[in-house]
């Protein structure tokens, strides 16, 4: 079993498109696939096929057995656990990943987690064999952000492996181009690669479903199949 913990660096990054988009091409090739929604927000389970007002999911139970009650299975077989819509503690989102280990895996299963952007990664129950990747875009927000958080994880001494991903990138900004090559030369845990800006996320978004699915020739699709070979590349799977 592999966790990966995907987070954005601020909100809106594209962390909860990444975790649905990244599922579905892991669990078409051949994987077993459990996402986690770790976030208040709930709307993982939007691009799995949960009706618009589904408001049910782990948040909403006192414990883990009865929060198993909470999990479905998406139309590619993707197993998935809502938020749900009861207030949490930071403990509470702490405690899920944790009772997470006691279900019942294959071997090569990926256990993903929509983390969010508001409670610091490096305060997580990880483990060595952990992957964090957070969700940066090329902006000079993101740039700051990243480089303060190589600061913290330089004083947290942090044992899992810590990548950044730039999501969303316009090839046509020059912006983006310089921002992205500055980091490439010189920060060694940024992707090297980016996710590019698709209006194929959002379309598939609004079909409570992912780019594989609606659109599986789209750039974004070929990037997540990118991600999912490196992560494969990164994982003790
Ligand atoms: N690569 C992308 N290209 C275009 N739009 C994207 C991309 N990734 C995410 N988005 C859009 O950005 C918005 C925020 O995405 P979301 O996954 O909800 O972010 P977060 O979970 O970080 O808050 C959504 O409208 C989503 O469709
Ligand atoms: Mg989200």
């Amino acid at each position: 079993m592999q966790r990966i913990f995907l987070k954005g660096i601020k909100g809106g990054t594209g962390a909860t498109s990444m975790v649905a988009n990244l599922s579905c091409v892991l669990k078409r090739s051949g994987s077993d696939v459990i996402a986690i929604d770790l976030d208040s927000k709930s709307d993982l389970g939007l691009h799995f096929g949960l009706p618009w007002k589904y408001s049910q999911g782990w948040s909403n139970v006192d414990n883990f057995e009865e929060a198993l009650q909470h999990f479905h299975i998406d139309s590619d077989g993707i197993v998935f656990l809502p938020f749900g819509d009861k207030t949490t503690k930071t403990a509470d989102i702490f405690n899920t990943v944790n009772n997470c280990n006691k279900l019942d895996y294959k071997n090569n299963t990926w256990l993903i987690f929509d983390c969010p952007a508001h409670i610091d990664i490096t305060l997580y129950p990880l483990t060595k064999n952990d992957i964090v990747v957070e969700i940066v875009n090329c902006d000079a927000i993101c740039h700051s952000l990243i480089y303060k958080k190589l600061q913290k994880l330089k004083q947290a001494d942090n044992q899992w492996k810590h990548f950044f991903l730039v999501n969303r990138y316009n090839s046509a900004s020059t912006l983006e181009f310089d921002l992205f090559s500055l980091w490439q030369s010189t920060l060694p845990l940024v992707a090297p690669f980016f996710i590019n800006s698709d209006e194929v996320i959002k379309e598939s978004t609004a079909y409570r479903n992912v780019a594989l699915n609606c659109a599986p020739y789209s750039v974004a699709n070929d990037d997540f199949e990118t991600l999912a070979g490196w992560l494969v590349s990164k994982s003790a799977l």
